[in-house]
């Protein structure tokens, strides 16, 4: 019983383990923009498509039968309709179909009876045809997103045929019998070609990487972290969307928190994030020291009323002058914990805590220990709806400009600034994009 009992629960754990830090939405409305880019796809495809030869026997009476091939049958012109696409909650899949599809072929054909050879070329039409394709998405166990076909089933309304060439008018009594075997002949061999372009997309799937160098710092992990869910007007991707330090690759001692994205059928996806991924960020600089910056005179700008020397700071502290009278001074800054994100309503949080070490610059270029500061912020960043993704940085500067070059740098102008290079697409681009800062830790970027 109690090992039954463990083996459930464990079985549990690995499969809600890991709450995605990152969402995507594709709603019916992105799934719609997609087919048509498809279809494009699709078209040229069928352009190239060249078709395996076609043999056979007819048999002519009782003097045996005739060997035929037509060989060489390419596709000439291809009249795609509109197809139809549509998520398909019963397999976690998508539904895709298309009737009515005309396409016209020529090629060549051979015969031969015994020693008697002949040949010439032919055009060959087919009618209404109609193919229609179930597929399944999951994931791999490296969390690639895979694509698997359920169903195929195709159908060719009628086919017309026409030879040219050699003895070819002998044919024309045959034209019945080959129609009939060569309209078989297609029909069985487009689901195999469909099922073809599925591998060759799962191929392209399980080769991408779920992985990006972000900079020399930080990667992202954007590998899936449950199979895909989908209903009648949505797919949603939950991807892992941690930022670990390349050189030291630690895990944070924190977990993401689930989240939800709210539904928004007028943009065609949604992208959210949680604030794992923000602090996944800060965790992975802070584990590798990089949460630390030295800050000298000539880092202040000229026109500054404050400098970093013994006289100037002598209106904060009165006794430095009297003890270190004018020599120059730098500052460390160094984070004493990982400075914590949080997302509030239209606001980013920062909780940081960090130590300022005072030196003065002797003449001599020894740095002579002054005073250590322990400092506690709370920074609030507002966001704004904008056309580009982009928390300005300038904001921050005004905020505090030593903690900014200090803990932000990496954190939040990597992610939210510079940006992700995210995988490849082929003419995307995002276009009234809008960054909106969501109730209980939960963000979307949304793309209409
Ligand atoms: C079609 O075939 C030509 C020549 O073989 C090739 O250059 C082209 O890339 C092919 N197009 C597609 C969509 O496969
Ligand atoms: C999906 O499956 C349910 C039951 O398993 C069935 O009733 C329904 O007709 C199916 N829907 C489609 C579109 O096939
Ligand atoms: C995947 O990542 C590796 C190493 O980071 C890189 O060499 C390779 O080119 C990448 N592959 C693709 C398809 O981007
Ligand atoms: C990304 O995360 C997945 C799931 O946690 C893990 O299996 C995989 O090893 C990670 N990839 C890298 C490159 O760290
Ligand atoms: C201030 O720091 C910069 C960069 O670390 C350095 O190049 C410069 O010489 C320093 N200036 C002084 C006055 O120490
Ligand atoms: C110290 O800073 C003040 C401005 O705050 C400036 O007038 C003065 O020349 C500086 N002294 C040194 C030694 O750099
Ligand atoms: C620099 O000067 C200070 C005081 O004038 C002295 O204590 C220190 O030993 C000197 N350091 C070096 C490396 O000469
Ligand atoms: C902050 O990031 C910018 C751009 O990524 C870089 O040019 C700059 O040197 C960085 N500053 C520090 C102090 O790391």
């Amino acid at each position: 019983m109690l090992p039954s009992v463990i083996a459930v629960l464990m079985l549990l754990s690995y499969t809600c383990g890991e709450n995605p830090a990152i969402q995507v939405i594709l709603t019916n409305k992105g799934l719609q923009y997609g087919k048509h880019t498809g279809t494009d796809w699709i078209q040229e495809i069928l352009e190239n498509v060249t078709l395996p030869d076609i043999s056979g026997k007819f048999p002519i009476g009782r003097l045996g039968s005739v060997d035929y091939t037509l060989s060489g049958i390419s596709i000439t012109k291809v009249d795609l309709p509109e197809p139809s696409v549509e998520f398909y909650p019963n397999t976690t899949g998508l539904k895709s179909s298309m009737s009515g599809l005309s396409v016209a072929l020529s090629g060549e054909w051979r015969t031969h009876y015994g020693i008697i050879h002949d040949g010439g070329t032919l055009d060959l039409a087919l009618f209404s045809v109609s193919v229609m394709s179930i597929v399944e998405l999951g994931k791999d166990a490296n969390g690639h997103l895979s694509i698997s076909s359920v169903t195929c089933t195709c159908t060719i309304g009628d086919v017309a045929i026409q030879f040219y060439g050699g003895a070819s008018w002998i044919f024309r009594p045959f034209v019945p019998f080959f129609k009939g075997h060569i309209k078989g002949e297609i029909q069985s061999r487009i689901c195999p070609k469909v099922e073809e372009v599925i591998v060759i997309l799962e191929d392209h799937l399980q080769v991408m990487n779920v992985s990006f160098d972000v900079d020399q710092v930080l990667s992202l992990n954007l590998s899936l972290t449950g199979l895909p869910v989908i209903d009648a007007s949505s797919l949603n991707l939950g991807l892992k969307g941690e930022l670990y330090s390349i050189r030291t690759h630690k895990e944070p001692p924190f977990e993401a928190q689930s989240f939800t994205v709210p539904q928004q059928h007028s943009y065609m996806f949604s992208v959210g994030m949680s604030e794992f991924t923000l602090n996944s960020a800060s965790y992975g600089c802070y584990s590798d020291g990089l949460l630390q910056a030295t800050v000298n005179d000539s880092m202040i700008p000229p026109l500054s009323p404050v400098h970093l020397n013994t006289t100037s700071m002598g209106q904060f502290i009165p006794q430095l002058p009297k003890l270190f009278p004018g020599l120059l001074m730098s500052l460390t800054v160094y984070a004493r914990e990982v400075p914590m994100f949080s997302l509030k309503p239209d606001a980013v949080k920062l909780d940081f805590q960090g130590t300022v070490k005072a030196f003065a610059i002797l003449p001599n270029d020894t740095q002579a220990p002054l005073f250590t500061l322990n400092v506690v912020s709370n920074f609030v960043f507002w966001t704004f709806w904008a056309e580009k993704v982009k928390i300005d940085s300038a904001s921050f500067m005004v905020y505090s400009p030593l903690v900014l070059i200090l803990s932000l740098n990496h954190s939040v102008s990597v992610i939210l600034g510079k940006g992700v290079d995210l995988p490849r697409m082929k003419s995307a681009q995002l276009v009234n994009s809008v960054l909106k800062v969501d109730e209980v830790s939960n963000s979307k970027k949304q793309r209409k």
